[in-house]
């Protein structure tokens, strides 16, 4: 009988958001994506403890370089797993660094091309503030994809799309955690779900405007959040909701469609426009800051656990 998941599957390529090259492999997805928390996660699993040593081991020292070649490493190791791409993303700390993110995306991209992964396999994920979409606008230009991150306000969507990215991943879970706290409630039905509201208006944005900029859904708390975006250009989705999504069985209906995409009015956006109206959205300037400093804070384990396998090999 189909399942859920194979029903999702007929209407948006279902995506594994996992640092876990064995759920890779299991999955078999179509795209992978990973961020420096899931890689912070599978650089402390002892599984692949010879990744990150062969990426100590070959920086020789330079603990930047170690963090490049890691995260380089395990893309590539999920490639071997994925007909499509996999997304890396860039330090946080260059999240305000227009020339600091062109300069870190041009390096993974010279690292996984030194790896024999050509350019069109890799999506570089930048934090969608505005001096990431700027160096995500001439990344693009040079041939490196980019896939926009932290996403969570409709200002983020805009810009994205009229920056020309190749693709954007709005939060539905971070902005879902965000209301709940707020409304002091322990769950959001999903007709009034905010996560999934946003991502729907994105889309239906996206496609009545022609935008080529594709959606994937992100950040998910609960399967019904998925189902409920069943459409969707695309959908990156954990292990666990994948098998949640895999044991349920039953068809879906088609929730999201460029044909059903409703009325909206094309908004015009320069960087004052960009920064007032992400401004005005409370729940998005939070999310966006805290996103940065979760994301750095993960990373900066990592590069310590780096540190001190270099220091024990030297
Ligand atoms: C994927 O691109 C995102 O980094 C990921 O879905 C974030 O999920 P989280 O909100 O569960 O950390």
């Amino acid at each position: 009988m189909l399942s859920n998941l194979d029903a999702l599957r007929r209407y948006s390529l279902v995506v594994a958001d996992t640092g876990d090259i064995d759920a890779v492999a299991r999955w078999k997805p179509q795209d992978a994506t990973t961020n420096p928390s899931l890689l912070l996660a599978s650089a402390e699993d002892p599984r692949y403890q010879p990744l990150v040593d062969r990426a100590v081991r070959q920086a020789r020292g330079d603990v930047a370089a170690a963090m490049d070649g890691l995260f380089v490493q395990f893309g590539v190791e999920i490639l071997k797993h994925v007909a499509g791409r996999v997304s890396t993303e860039v330090d946080a700390r260059l999240s305000f660094d227009t020339e600091g993110s062109i300069d870190r995306a041009r390096r993974l991209i010279a690292l996984y091309e030194k790896a024999g992964v050509s350019r069109e396999r890799v999506l570089i994920k930048l934090a969608s503030t505005w001096e990431g979409i700027r160096a995500a606008a001439r990344l693009e230009r040079e041939g490196i994809h980019c896939n926009m991150t932290l996403l969570f306000s409709f200002a983020q969507a805009v810009a994205c799309a009229e920056a020309g990215v190749t693709l954007i991943s709005p939060f539905v879970g971070r902005i879902y955690d965000w209301h709940k706290q707020a409304r002091k409630v322990d769950d959001i039905p999903l007709d009034d779900d905010p996560g999934v509201a946003s991502v729907t208006r994105i889309y239906n944005y996206y496609k009545k405007h022609g935008y080529p900029t594709q959606v994937m859904g992100a950040s998910f708390r609960k399967a019904g959040q998925i189902t409920a975006l069943a459409g969707c250009d695309l959908l990156t989705i954990a292990p666990d909701l994948l098998d949640k999504l895999a044991k349920t069985p039953g068809e879906l209906p088609r929730k999201l469609s460029p044909e059903t995409a409703k009325d909206v009015q094309k908004i015009p956006l320069d960087e004052k426009a960009f920064r007032w109206m992400h401004n005005e959205d409370a729940m998005a300037t939070d999310k966006l800051a805290e996103g940065i400093r979760r994301f750095d804070a993960d990373a900066r384990k990592l590069e310590k656990l780096i540190t001190s396998l270099a220091a024990a090999t030297v």
